[in-house]
């Protein structure tokens, strides 16, 4: 049988695929261990679907590593949350460089801890040339701190002169947000079979297909995310038209 691989659409791949990555705290508290053991092994499946997207040709790639509610875990859950970042994206530059990866981050950037934002920032400069796919981690993001943040911003270019308040329409206010230079996520996939946006793109997912996976982060492979691409590949987008018109 032809592998879930092969049946995918080359022409109808998505160019961006967001992921909330959830279920790390109940796969390792199933197998008896502590929550920050599976944020541990949610890293290898942060790299298998960084690995499969980069060989589909898919352009973005978005993850929601870390929401500004998370900084009210416990703070050793944090603790160990942040220096996992550190070292992941430490030890995962030369990988990046090797597969064309450019990193990006989204989020409140003077919100983390420094020895983070420091290894964060080395390797998007490390990276920033590359010319395939553009991984962006959500860190200390959420939707609705990016739109009060262009909100802010808007309203003070306005007073300066810089904007009329009539020219505010949807692309003018897309340039103001953390995404500015990608397009909307065409797919978004959930892990873990819970069934919420959790305050990720909001404004982006206007008219993104959905899609849940019942299987938890750390166990989540190439497989399961060849298997939300077909089935984003079986749904017709009509962004309001009828099928007709399509
Ligand atoms: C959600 O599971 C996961 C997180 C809050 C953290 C995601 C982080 C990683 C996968 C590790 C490092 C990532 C990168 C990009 C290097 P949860 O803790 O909410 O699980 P639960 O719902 O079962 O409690």
């Amino acid at each position: 049988m032809e592998s879930l691989k092969d049946q995918l659409i080359k022409e109808k791949l998505p160019s961006h695929v967001a992921v909330i990555m959830d279920g790390n705290g109940r796969w390792a508290q199933k197998k008896g261990n502590s929550r920050i053991f599976g944020h541990q092994h949610g890293v290898t499946a942060v790299r298998e679907v960084t690995e499969a997207a980069a060989e589909l040709g898919i352009s973005y790639l978005t993850l929601y590593a870390f929401s500004t509610e998370n900084w009210n875990r416990p703070k050793h859950e944090v603790d160990a949350l942040m220096s996992l970042l550190v070292s992941t994206i430490g030890a995962e530059t030369k990988t990046l460089l090797k597969n064309n990866v450019r990193l990006n981050a989204i989020g409140c950037k003077e919100c983390l801890p420094t020895d983070v934002l420091k290894n964060l920032e080395e390797s998007i400069a490390k990276t920033s040339s590359n010319t395939g796919l553009t991984l962006t981690l959500a860190l200390s993001y959420s939707s609705r701190w990016e739109i009060v943040n262009a909100t802010k911003q808007i309203a003070r270019d306005v007073r300066e002169g810089k904007i009329n308040p009539d020219d505010i329409n949807d692309d003018l206010f897309g340039k103001y947000l953390t995404t500015n230079n990608m397009p909307d996520p065409e797919l978004l996939i959930r892990t873990s079979g819970e069934l919420r946006i959790s305050n990720f793109l909001l404004w982006q997912i206007a008219y993104t297909e959905l899609y849940f996976s019942e299987v938890l982060w750390p166990d989540y492979r190439k497989e399961d995310f060849y298997e939300a691409l077909l089935d984003y590949q079986k749904r017709e987008r009509r962004f309001g038209k009828t099928s007709q018109q399509i």
